[in-house]
């Protein structure tokens, strides 16, 4: 009798148990099986594979509705009664800084935690009570990252088109058609174990889309890497919106949420503290703000010191720039007046600007702290 492949063994029980393909495959990926292995035992047995947005979920103007959502560890609450709601298409951006409770938050939609109390619907599936069909119409990047380092970035595409489903021809297609937007067709024949860190996360994202799902959640997609490759993933998630997805992003980086994103949510503490378009948020500031570049570093506190009864807010003095920031009412007046100021003092400026206010000044504004990414 011819030795059984230990995963079919395991696919069967699992099945038997009523886990659907998705969570078998997306556990075997966990524990660490290729995509390769999976796949040839997944078409040795023509086990159906579903299409992740093929979700019969109702159409309605609002695709992910949080009510009241707590996420409690012991006495830390991760996430404290949080309430939102995401409309169909488009960028929305969850900004804030380490610890706010963004990863949190989308493990709870994604149904990778659950919630300690409160509601949260995505595509209309309640994160627990319909969880397995939730996870079926969404995409989530970056979490199990189906790379297989021996095979190359070209293989590994077209491998997790196969499990998808897809002919021979279409993973192909496909996979060149990725390679292409990603900008890795150079390295495309390359075994993946070669890749350098920025290629590696721009084929994990890659292989996230094989199928384009409807809503995507992105953690944090573009921490760690270089302006060019941050770039290149900025232009395929507008693409991916203007093909219909919704996206919802984690980041720390706030021009990364003023470029993309519609509609911004800010969290800090496991609050949303603030919420609105980039602009209305830096309405909110008022006002202008007035920058100050110290030629000698040291003495940019004493500067902020100086100047702080000119501004309609606190000074924020940045020692290792050599920055103040401040923001103001009076226009350019404070101009004249923040420069004799600091002349009488003998303080030399290399620069002083009068600007409107960024995503980082609402941030400073809102917090008291400023994101220490940017
Ligand atoms: N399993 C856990 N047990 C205990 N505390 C946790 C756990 N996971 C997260 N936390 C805490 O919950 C809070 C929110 O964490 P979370 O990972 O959601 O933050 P984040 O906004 O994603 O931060 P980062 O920008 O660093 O990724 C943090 O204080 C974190 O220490
Ligand atoms: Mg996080």
């Amino acid at each position: 009798m011819p030795q059984q492949h230990p995963l079919t063994s395991y696919i069967t029980q699992a099945r038997s148990q009523g886990m659907n393909n998705e969570e078998i495959i997306e556990e075997l990926i966990k524990a660490g099986w290729k995509t390769h292995e999976i796949l040839s035992i997944v078409l040795e047995h023509a086990l159906p594979v579903p299409v992740p947005g093929a979700s019969s979920a109702a159409n309605s103007g609002e695709i992910i509705s949080v009510r009241g959502i707590t996420k409690a560890y012991d006495q830390l609450k991760a996430l404290d009664n949080v309430s939102l709601t995401v409309k169909r298409g488009g960028v929305t951006a969850l900004l804030g800084p380490n610890g706010a409770g963004k990863t949190t938050l989308v493990r709870v939609l994604t149904t990778l935690l659950s919630p300690t109390s409160g509601q949260a619907t995505v595509n209309g599936f309640d994160v627990v009570s319909h969880a397995q069909q939730l996870r079926s119409s969404i995409g989530l990047a970056g979490q199990y990252a189906a790379v297989d380092e021996i095979l190359s970035g070209r293989e590994n595409l077209e491998m997790v088109a196969r499990l998808y489903r897809l002919s021979p021809s279409e993973s192909k297609n496909r996979a060149a058609e990725l390679l292409k937007q990603f900008d890795l067709q150079d390295a495309a024949d390359r075994p993946a174990k070669t890749y350098s860190g920025g290629m590696r996360r721009r084929l994990d994202l890659a292989a996230s889309l094989v199928i384009k799902p409807k809503m995507l959640f992105l953690d944090e997609p573009t921490t760690g890497l270089d302006p060019r490759s941050r770039f290149i993933l900025w232009n395929i998630i507008r693409d991916l919106v203007a093909g219909g997805t919704t996206v919802l992003l984690t980041t720390q980086y706030l021009e990364e949420a003023d470029q993309l994103a519609q509609y911004i949510f800010v969290l800090d503490h496991g609050h949303i503290i603030a919420q609105g378009t980039a602009d209305e948020l830096k309405r909110q500031v008022g006002g202008d703000v007035l920058e100050l570049h110290l030629t000698d570093h040291q003495e940019t506190e004493k500067a902020a010191g100086l100047i702080k009864n000119f501004g309609s807010g606190q000074p924020l003095a940045n020692p290792a720039t050599g920055v103040v920031t401040m923001p103001t009412d009076q226009g350019a007046s404070i101009l004249v007046e923040v420069v004799r100021q600091l002349d009488s003092q003998h303080l030399k400026i290399s620069d002083i600007i009068l600007r409107r206010p960024s995503l980082d000044d609402v941030f400073m504004k809102l917090t008291g702290h400023s994101t220490e990414i940017n």
